[in-house]
């Protein structure tokens, strides 16, 4: 047995250090994982943004979770997602398979943000999840969906937008999404919107009919809190109280 050199136990110490903070780290994320899937009232973070008027769209938006959805508004969105999706996974590894993406999207854990025109029918829709991924407190975009008539009107920007408040309020550090690299519409639209390639995607080698991007909650949030007006800060308020 020999005696260990202080250079080796400063070096252990450091290294102990670093677990004891990653695990910290990981703990705080899940709480406020944990805290998030209990909101009960996500509007109050985003209350102005669920309003989106411009020449061409009149459109109101809500978010529920999946438990509280009307079953025909859920039924649409399933319709809606096989209409858009179907072809697109049927031409990839993955397959379309009805049965799994319903469950998917009948998870529990699935909040539901749905844009409806002015007379009432639905227009676009995201289901997302608050979840711990790669150890990193996220908000995962499952789905962003619009009808085609409601499409190049800004709405799908709109959506992303309202998820990445409802991320910045909720202190998740990134909105995050899975998208089908054989859809150029998609890949436009969310390059547009700022998503780029996320660390946890897998190597083209590995995987090349999918990627994961991302973005950081951060900045923008900064940005937009920037030009928040007072009833804004009330809200940021109200946010850190529920939390
Ligand atoms: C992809 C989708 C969500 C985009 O929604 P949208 O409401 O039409 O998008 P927006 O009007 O907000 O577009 C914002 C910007 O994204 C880019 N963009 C959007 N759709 C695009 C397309 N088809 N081709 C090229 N760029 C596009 C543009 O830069 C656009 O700005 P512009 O219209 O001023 O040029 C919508 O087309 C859709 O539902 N497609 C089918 C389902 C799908 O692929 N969902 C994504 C994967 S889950």
């Amino acid at each position: 047995m020999g005696k260990k050199s202080a250079a080796s136990t400063s070096k252990s110490k450091e290294k102990r250090q670093a677990r004891k903070l990653e695990q910290r780290r990981i703990a705080d994320g899940m709480t406020y994982v944990t805290l998030a899937n209990k909101l009960t009232d996500l509007a109050t973070y985003c209350k102005e943004l669920l309003i989106y008027r411009n020449k061409e769209l009149e459109v109101d938006m809500y978010i529920q979770k999946v438990t509280d959805l009307d079953k025909n508004i859920l039924q649409w969105a399933i319709d809606l997602t096989e209409r858009n999706m179907k072809k697109l996974y049927e031409t990839c590894a993955w397959g379309w398979n009805k049965e799994k993406k319903v469950e998917e999207m009948t998870d529990d854990n699935a909040f539901y943000l749905i844009a409806k025109a002015k007379n009432g029918s639905p227009l676009a829709f995201s289901h997302f999840r608050f979840d711990l991924d790669f150890g990193e407190p996220v908000l995962y975009c499952y789905e962003v969906q619009v009808e085609a008539e409601g499409r190049r009107r800004g709405l799908g920007q709109r959506v992303l937008k309202i998820l990445e408040r409802l991320a910045h309020g909720t202190r998740m550090r990134y909105v995050r999404l899975t998208a089908l690299t054989h859809n150029p519409a998609a890949a436009a639209f969310f390059r547009a919107c700022g998503y780029n390639l996320d660390e946890t995607s897998p190597p083209k080698e590995e995987a090349a009919h999918y990627e994961i991007l991302s973005k950081a909650t951060g900045d923008q949030a900064a940005d937009d809190a920037q030009s928040c007006d007072l009833s804004d800060g009330i809200q940021a308020v109200h946010v850190e109280a529920q939390l």
